[in-house]
């Protein structure tokens, strides 16, 4: 069984970061890789604000959390990720670049070692054969934010081996994740479910249904769900949400899954969502509106490197001025 003393993390967005974190805890060195200076900086910065609140919560101790810090390193270069036991992928969600990607690991990673995908939606399957191991290729889904969410969905490729998926799912395992196991169709299982609803929102907004805020309370209200569809899209992202659905609708070939022109219109527009300040709600105001509170909700994360829990105990995001966001015909 691979045990795992070096790691790989490619991608230092919001997932990337998050999941170099949760193996630098679990007491491997890391390597986060990413193409952007700029995001490799940030990364550093949120993990270990991060790492600090999970100190002050108790929930790990200060030597522990020094220790995870001092065990990653960043770089912009693969060649820093030869000695890696398993490199796991978070860059964009694109089926070209994550094989472009895939085929350069192959040839730089020692032969043992394991190749996994964070991948929301796309075959790995597909992207096992960028590489000359496909029975070493696997996906491991992590949730948003990796620190604090309990799942990891893990997808075998049609040629994963056993001892691949066995090793993937003891590393996730001491990560503190509870694993589930999909086969490999668009989507897996979390984001063939969740993907829909959310779609569905954005049509009920594009339709005129309701407003964002009562589509949100709605779900949130009557079915108990921690954040409505709409808010829960500009979390992940809707440009990640918008690849996902791409993947859906010609994986799977059902016109159902075809994206909500509002959700593709506002990609264009770059509403990409709190990673931007703005998707279907708006998150910053200029600085002379800005109040205390909602910079406080910009920027301190009391929980990890996210947004996830900033946002204000009352009052919503704020709607951004001049848009309307119904159907034009
Ligand atoms: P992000 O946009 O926050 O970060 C992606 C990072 O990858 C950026 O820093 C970018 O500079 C870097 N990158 C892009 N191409 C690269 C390359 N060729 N080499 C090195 N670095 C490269 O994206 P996010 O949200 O972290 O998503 C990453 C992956 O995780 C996607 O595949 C997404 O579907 C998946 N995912 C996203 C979730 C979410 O809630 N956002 C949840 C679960 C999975």
């Amino acid at each position: 069984m691979a045990e795992f003393k070096v790691v790989g993390v490619i991608g230092a967005g919001q997932m990337g970061s998050g999941i170099a974190q949760l193996a630098a805890v679990a007491g491997s060195d890391v390597w986060l890789l990413d193409k952007d200076a700029g995001a490799l900086h940030g990364a550093k910065g949120s993990i270990s604000n991060s790492v600090q609140r999970f100190v002050n919560k108790g929930q790990l101790s200060k030597e522990l959390g020094i220790k995870a810090l001092a065990r990653l390193k960043y770089t912009s270069n693969l060649e820093d990720l030869r000695y890696a036991d398993i490199v796991i992928e978070a860059i964009v969600e694109s089926e070209d670049v994550k094989k472009k990607l895939f085929a350069e690991l192959d040839k730089i990673v020692k032969g043992s070692a394991i190749l996994a995908s964070n991948t929301s939606s796309i075959s790995i399957t597909r992207l096992a054969t960028a590489t000359k191991r496909p029975q070493q290729v696997i996906g491991m889904h992590f949730m948003n934010p990796p620190p604090i969410m309990k799942l990891v969905e893990i997808i075998r490729g049609a040629d994963t081996s056993d001892e691949t998926f066995n090793a993937t799912k003891t590393l996730a395992e001491r990560f503190g994740k509870t694993v589930v196991c999909s086969r490999d169709y668009a989507g897996f299982i979390v984001n063939r479910i969740l993907m829909p609803m959310i779609n569905e929102a954005f049509h009920a907004l594009y339709t005129g249904v309701a407003t964002k805020e009562d589509i949100d309370a709605g779900m949130k209200l009557g079915t108990n769900q921690p954040m409505g569809p709409l808010e829960l899209a500009d979390f992940i992202g809707l440009d990640v949400c918008l690849s996902i659905l791409k993947v859906l609708h010609s994986g799977l070939g059902d016109v159902k899954y075809a994206p909500c022109p509002l959700l593709v219109q506002y990609v264009d527009a770059g509403r990409l969502g709190r990673k931007r300040g703005i998707g279907v709600y708006s998150y910053v105001k200029s600085p002379k509106q800005s109040s205390q509170r909602e910079m406080k909700f910009l920027f301190q994360c009391p929980c990890c490197s996210c947004f996830c829990f900033m946002k204000p105990k009352k009052g919503k995001p704020k709607e951004k001025e001049g848009k309307d966001e119904k159907k034009k015909e």
